[in-house]
Parts: C-alpha cells; structure tokens; sequence
C-alpha cells in the first residue's frame, strides 16, 4: 500500500467533526496532529473518532512548525484561513480550505499566489461537487435526459450559523451569501468554466434591516440572478431564515424535461416519536412528531468523498477539479464581491473579466 498521507486538522469544531469522519472512513490518511485554541475541543473530536495517537496544539504556528505532515486541512472560521494558508503553503505544505476561500478577494488572491509561487495544491472543499445525488444528476443531465439545460435554482438555508463568528462581517466576510450562498454560486461556476456574464442580487443588507436577525452584521436573506456564456441563468440562493432543518435544494429546467433534487428531506426512513428522535437533519429544531432522521448525512452532502478525492489528489501531487482547486475559491469569491456590490448599489454588474 502506499504511505498514508499525514494530516494536520486546524480547529475542532463543527467543520472539523465533517472531516474527520471523512478520514476515519479511508486507511489512506491518518490524522497525526489536531490545533485548536479549546483543548477540550480536541479532546472530544479525538474521543470521538477513537484517535489517542495524534498531538494536539492550541497555537497555530506552533502546529505548523512542528507537525511533519503531507496537508494541512483548514476547518477555522473564515477570517483566519488566510493566515493559516499562507504559512502552510509557506512551510511547503497542500492545503484543503473550507468554503470561503477567505473573508476577502485580495485575500483569496494572496493563497493562491502563494500556492503558485510556493509550487504547492490548495483543494477548495466544496461538498456540493461530491454529494451522489447531485452527481446523478448531473449526469442525467449530461446523458440529455432533460434537453438542454436552460434554467438552475438553487440554495442552501437554515435558521443561522451555530459559530460565533458567523455573526461579523470582518470574521465572516458576509452573511447568508458568503456562508450558504457560496454553495451553489461555486456549484454553478463549475458547471459554467467560471464563465458567468452578468448578475444582479439583493440581500436583506444587515442589522436592522434583516429579517430575523438585527443584530448580525452580514445579511439574513440574499439572492441572485446570474447568467453564463452559452445563455443558461440561475437563482441561487442563501438564507437564514429558514426553519425546519437545512435546505439543499437544486431545481434543473431543460428543454425536454426538468429534475429536482434535495438533499435533506428525501431520505428513506419517516419516524413519528412522541419522546424524540436524538439527531433528525442537521439544523433542524424539532425531534418530535413526524421526521425524516437522516440515514448518512455527512456522505449524502459529499463529504465523505470529497476527503478521499483530496487525499487521493494530494498523493498523486496533482490539482484538483475545476470547482475544487484554490483559483475556483478565489472566482466564488470575485461573483460574491460582486453580488453584494449589486445588492448595494441596485444595479446590475457585468464580468469584468468577460467584457
Ligand atoms: N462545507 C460546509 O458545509 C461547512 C459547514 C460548516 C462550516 N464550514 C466552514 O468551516 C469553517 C469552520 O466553521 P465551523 O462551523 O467549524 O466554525 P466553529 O466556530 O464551530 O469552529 C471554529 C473552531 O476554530 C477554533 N479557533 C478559533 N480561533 C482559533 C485560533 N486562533 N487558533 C486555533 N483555533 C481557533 C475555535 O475554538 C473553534 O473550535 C468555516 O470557514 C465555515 O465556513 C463549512
């Protein structure tokens, strides 16, 4: 067999948890080293998958300088992968960042730089790109099954971020739209070569103007209108004021036909419980009545996949896919810049880059 590739783990929480299942379901990585600032944190992802062999940090530059690792997966909130980026790539290592690439363009433009200069891969985890459902769709799609396709809607909502930093635009970047948005705008980028025409958007703008949330700086409510070279549009959409458990919800319009997809409420398995189902989807507030437990969440939204392909391009020393590569975090980044400048200026905006 050949050598498993060593993991560093930047942050313990939520995201991290997503990942580490991914790699307790492969023999070809091993987690060698876990950073977080909350060491009980570490300890209790540790505890939960099982793994005693592993050092853990609470300093990030410390992990970095001592871990001997092959990639460095960045699951810390948005404002601080840049910085963990850059002094991975810097220390020569293969990252994978969560989604956003950065709270910036110039940012995001900052790791790939260093990534091209530094001669290293950045694998940008976009789990849309690897979720099976979505896979098959896409090629009912590709097989011409619906004609030509004319028309996406797409979104990722639910009731708010459970991360404290979800909350401020300089930790976040944003609201919905840099957070949940940010799922099919890079969905819909990498069926397109990044080659998106002109958009418009609004978004409910933050503070006292959101819809639920007055006291989140970034907004609770945005959507986009979007268009692509060869003519196709989309919706796209991201919201926090969605109750009832997380929307993943993908609408394809074709000339000889349409498909429909939704992650989260399709499973196979309806429970009616009086005391309440322990976990149902994630986000959902209510256990009781009538559910739909999820059968494997974290595969059925790509993340399972989505660790093994990185691990398997990381060991190949190869670049991942078009919507999964740094340069393709850096473009969602370009379209979300340009989304809130057209739900601030109440215009429309045209690529700048395909004039
Ligand atoms: N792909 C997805 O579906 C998905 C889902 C959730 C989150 N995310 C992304 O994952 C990233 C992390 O999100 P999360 O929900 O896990 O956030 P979180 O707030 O739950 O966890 C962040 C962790 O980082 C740690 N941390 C903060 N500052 C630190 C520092 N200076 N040094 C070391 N550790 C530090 C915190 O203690 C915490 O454990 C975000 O970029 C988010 O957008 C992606």
């Amino acid at each position: 067999m050949t050598k498993k590739i060593k993991v560093l783990l930047l942050g313990a929480s939520f995201s991290a948890d997503l990942h580490m299942d991914g790699y307790s379901r492969t023999e070809k990585a091993k987690v060698v080293a876990i950073c977080d600032k909350s060491t009980d944190r570490v300890k209790s992802l540790a505890k939960d998958y099982s793994i005693t062999d592993y050092i853990a940090y609470t300093d990030i530059e410390e992990a970095l300088e001592k871990t001997d690792c092959d990639l460095v997966d960045i699951c810390l909130p948005n404002f601080l992968h840049c910085e963990a980026a850059v002094l991975a790539l810097e220390k020569g290592k293969d990252i994978i960042c969560e989604k956003p690439l950065a709270t910036t363009v110039e940012d995001a433009q900052k790791i790939v730089d260093t990534a091209a200069r530094k001669g290293r891969h950045i694998y940008y985890a976009e789990d849309w790109l690897f979720a099976p459902a979505i896979r098959r769709a896409l090629s009912i799609v590709s097989e011409g099954a619906i004609g030509k396709l004319l028309y996406v809607r797409a979104r990722e909502c639910h009731s708010g971020s459970h991360s404290p930093f979800a909350q401020k635009i300089a930790y976040c970047g944003g609201g919905s739209m840099i957070h949940l948005g940010i799922h099919p705008i890079s969905f819909m980028l990498s069926q397109k070569n990044n080659e998106w025409t002109e958009l418009v958007a609004m978004t409910s703008g933050g503070e006292k103007n959101n819809l639920i949330y007055k006291e989140m700086e970034g907004e609770d409510w945005s959507a986009c209108l979007i268009r692509f070279r060869d003519g196709t549009s989309a919706l796209l959409e991201g919201n926090y004021i969605t109750k009832g458990g997380m929307e993943d919800i993908l609408d394809f319009y074709g000339t000889e036909g349409c498909l429909h997809v939704d992650l989260n409420f399709t499973g196979p398995i309806s429970c009616f419980s009086m005391p309440g189902v322990n976990y149902v989807i994630e986000k959902a507030e209510m256990n009781t009545g009538w559910t739909r437990p999820a059968v494997d969440e974290k595969y059925h939204l790509g993340y399972v996949d989505e660790i093994e392909y990185f691990i398997d391009c990381c060991s190949e020393g190869k670049d991942a896919r078009i919507g999964l590569r740094g340069s393709d975090g850096l473009e969602a980044l370009k379209v979300i810049a340009c989304i809130y400048q057209s739900a601030k200026e109440g215009k429309k905006i045209s690529n700048p880059e395909l004039q």
